[in-house]
């Protein structure tokens, strides 16, 4: 089917789901000028999604972000609703933000896509679930598309678009134009790869982390004490689990590791999720967290940072990066957008390859290979740039040109 939707045609939105995603994604619509109705399956579900986004507009509104008019304005431009046959007859564009159960989704998404205008975009949040599997259960698997946000949603600009199996081209560009027009920082995901890009690069050093500890190699706290002493991470790994919740990086690896030949899940992982150590939001993860508040561990020291080299965690993510790039996934500048306001880096991924040089990145992945695990063997692309003299900076030419 060939549906002739422009971004300039999406003006009335249907958001399935008000709880933390639904209802960022509602305002964030909303403030960008579009009609949304925020569905969700009770009426104190709808009332508290709503709630939160007078809470968020207020603030914004005290700190005169906004004025008074814009407030009320975008207030106005958004509808509640447990109704969502009705909700969706007159949309354009659903955003589904629904409990993340491919069974529920594929249930929800064949009976919108019965009931919505034949040209209206379905577009799924989901963080782990392949777009192409939600997308089965459509009789236009086509028009369906990954709009991937981030939370919290109206202060996170990066949306990953991510194309399944059968998307078309035209879909996903509207969807672009339509992250654009939102104010948001659309990159394109080509291809429905596990974890899409930012998670897809992300889960391999936290995965990584874990391996070394399942090993004996090291313990979190020299990891740690590393990363954030000679690397300048904020919370090191170990500590970035614990604030992020272990159980939320087991469940993106788990689908990860189901569908990445020879991944396999650090043992580390699944035993804090088996004990309920969380980390900040129960107490306790890899470090004690009193009042489930983040503190940095005191434990952390220059001593234990001389024993271990954080850039090996570095090039870790570098290697997954570079097979997406490889794999048409993503360009190099897609990656490092996402790497940078996704996760508040200061430098991309694949820059810091540059800066780095590839043949140190080589060199270094050689080594955890040989030592560690062969499943971090260099990526094709990095030994063939190596081969090219393309080694970065120091060559004025790498993943980008200097
Ligand atoms: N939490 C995050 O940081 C994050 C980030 C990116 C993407 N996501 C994805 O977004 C989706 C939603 O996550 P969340 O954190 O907002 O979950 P949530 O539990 O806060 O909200 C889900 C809401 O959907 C409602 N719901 C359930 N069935 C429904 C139906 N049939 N129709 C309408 N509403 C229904 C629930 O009542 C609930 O209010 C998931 O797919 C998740 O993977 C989450």
């Amino acid at each position: 089917m060939v549906i002739n939707v422009k971004a300039e045609d999406v003006k009335n939105i249907t958001v399935l789901g008000a709880g933390l995603m639904g209802h960022g994604i509602t305002q964030s619509f909303a403030q960008a000028g579009f009609n949304v109705t925020m569905v969700d399956i009770k009426d104190e579900f709808v009332n508290k999604g709503l709630a939160n986004i007078q809470w968020s507009l207020g603030k914004f509104l005290e700190k005169g972000k906004i004025t008074q008019a814009d407030h009320d304005a975008i207030l106005k431009r958004i509808t509640i609703s447990i109704d969502r046959d009705a909700a969706v007859k007159n949309t354009d564009l659903i955003v589904e933000a629904i409990p993340e159960i491919l069974s529920l989704k594929q249930e929800v998404f064949a009976d919108v896509e019965a009931k919505a205008p034949k040209h209206a975009i379905i577009a799924t949040n989901t963080s782990s679930l392949p777009i192409t599997d939600v997308a089965a259960a459509t009789k236009h698997p086509e028009k369906v598309v990954g709009m991937h946000f981030f939370s919290p949603v109206v202060r996170m600009n990066i949306v990953e678009i991510i194309k399944g199996e059968k998307t078309t081209d035209e879909i996903a560009q509207v969807i672009y134009g339509l992250t654009e027009k939102m104010g948001k920082e659309p990159v394109m995901c080509n291809k429905d790869v596990p974890g899409f890009i930012a998670n897809g690069i992300q889960m391999f050093p936290l995965n990584f982390v874990g391996q070394l500890v399942d090993m004996g190699k090291f313990s979190p706290e020299e990891i740690d004490s590393a990363t954030t002493m000679k690397l300048g991470l904020p919370m090191g790994t170990f500590g970035l689990l614990d604030f992020v919740g272990i159980d939320v990086v087991y469940n993106i690896l788990k689908f990860m590791a189901t569908r990445i030949p020879g991944m396999r899940m650090a043992r580390v992982l699944e035993e804090k999720v088996e004990k309920g150590e969380f980390g900040v939001k129960t107490g306790k993860g890899f470090y004690e967290h009193p009042g489930n508040r983040w503190q940095r561990p005191t434990v952390w020291s220059q001593e234990l940072a001389a024993r271990f080299d954080p850039q090996l965690v570095v090039v870790v993510g570098i290697n997954r990066a570079a097979e997406l790039v490889a794999d048409g996934v993503a360009s190099p500048a897609d990656i490092d957008k996402t790497m940078k306001l996704g996760f508040n880096q200061p430098v991309g991924t694949l820059e810091l390859a540059d800066s780095l040089g590839i043949d140190a990145v080589v060199q270094k992945l050689e080594f955890i290979a040989k030592e560690y695990n062969e499943f971090y063997t260099p990526h094709t692309l990095l030994k063939q740039m190596v081969k090219d003299g393309k080694l970065g900076m120091k060559t004025k030419e790498g993943f980008f040109k200097y």
